[in-house]
């Protein structure tokens, strides 16, 4: 038996959505999980790409061994059921751009996670789903949107109970996504964050997301564009991501453009505007970039309301 799941990218935080709000875009990796007949082949993965954003190095430093976070996602819903997972074929065809900020590993244990529970007969529900993929990746603000699709809010609780609620996102607050031609982990990306921050700090956050919900469910462009500021990661990660502070300063006091925000751990930034001219969004972004001779690919993308998608 051959099962494919086809994965969305995500963008996790959306300013002072820290580790708990996300959103799917439309770019994807497809991971199959094959069984294969032949008993003692263990566990095979291979991955492939043909997009030229995925840098060759970074690809090939992926373990391809049960140091793989798609063979830890997946040894962990079969240790659920009481089973070891063996003689599968793991292939990964992806697109979405590695170390980017854009949900790559996490649409990777998604797919492994739904392509597995398939082959097992659909015995974890879509909390249980949840709950491993938050364990294997640490917080479920990118595997959320990548199995759900679209903007949501995803929480876990100390003992480790999952809530998620999915918001609708307003038709006509454009997502432009900027990537720039160089890697960033999300382990050196949080181990630049301090351990403790300034109260003033964590109520400016609460204060901001509180404000950012309401802006969407309302569909208030205005308070949406107070609300997009975070005090708990950017400030930090600012120093790993050169031009990011210039390209922010650049927009803010645009009408029309909400906000500009870190992708995920970044170094992507997302733009959100509403009837603001998108070229000048590119050019100002591919220009400030120039300067620090970082080349960028700049896309406007529609939300991707469609989750991950078994077949
Ligand atoms: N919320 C996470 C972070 C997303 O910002 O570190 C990256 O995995």
């Amino acid at each position: 038996m051959k099962v494919s799941v086809k994965v969305p990218a995500s963008s996790a935080n959306i300013g002072p959505g820290f580790d708990c709000l996300g959103l799917a875009l439309p770019i994807y990796n497809t991971i199959t999980i094959e069984e294969t007949v032949v008993p003692g082949t263990g566990i095979e993965i291979n991955m492939m790409s043909e997009e030229e954003s995925i840098d060759d190095m970074v690809f090939d430093n992926i373990p391809r061994d049960e140091n793989n976070i798609v063979y830890k996602a997946v040894q962990m819903l079969y240790n659920s059921i009481g089973q070891e997972p063996s003689e599968l074929k793991i292939n990964i065809q992806a697109q979405i751009p590695i170390a980017r900020g854009l949900g790559s590993s996490s649409s990777i244990v998604v797919g492994g996670l739904l392509a597995a529970n398939k082959l097992l007969g659909n015995p974890a529900d879509e909390t249980a789903l949840l709950a491993i993929a938050t364990e294997v990746e640490g917080h479920p603000d990118n595997v959320a949107p990548a199995i759900l699709g679209g903007f949501v809010l995803a929480t876990q609780e100390d003992d480790g109970t999952i809530s998620y609620s999915k918001l609708d996102w307003p038709e006509d607050w454009d997502i432009t996504v900027c990537i720039p031609d160089f890697e960033l982990s999300t382990d050196i990306a949080r181990s630049i964050l301090p351990k403790e921050v300034p109260m003033q700090d964590a109520i400016f956050n609460a204060k901001h997301l509180a404000m950012l919900m309401q802006a969407v469910n309302t569909r208030n462009p205005k308070l949406m564009k107070t609300a997009l500021k975070d005090r708990l990661h950017q400030p930090y990660r600012e120093k790993l991501v050169p031009g990011m502070k210039e390209i922010m300063e650049a927009f803010k006091h645009e009408d029309g453009v909400l906000g500009c925000v870190l992708s995920g751990a970044g170094p992507s930034l997302l733009i959100i505007s509403q009837k603001y001219d998108i070229d000048k969004i590119k050019s100002t972004v591919k220009e400030i970039w120039e300067k620090q001779n970082i080349k960028a690919e700049v896309k406007t993308l529609k939300i991707e309301e469609q989750g991950a998608t078994v077949y």
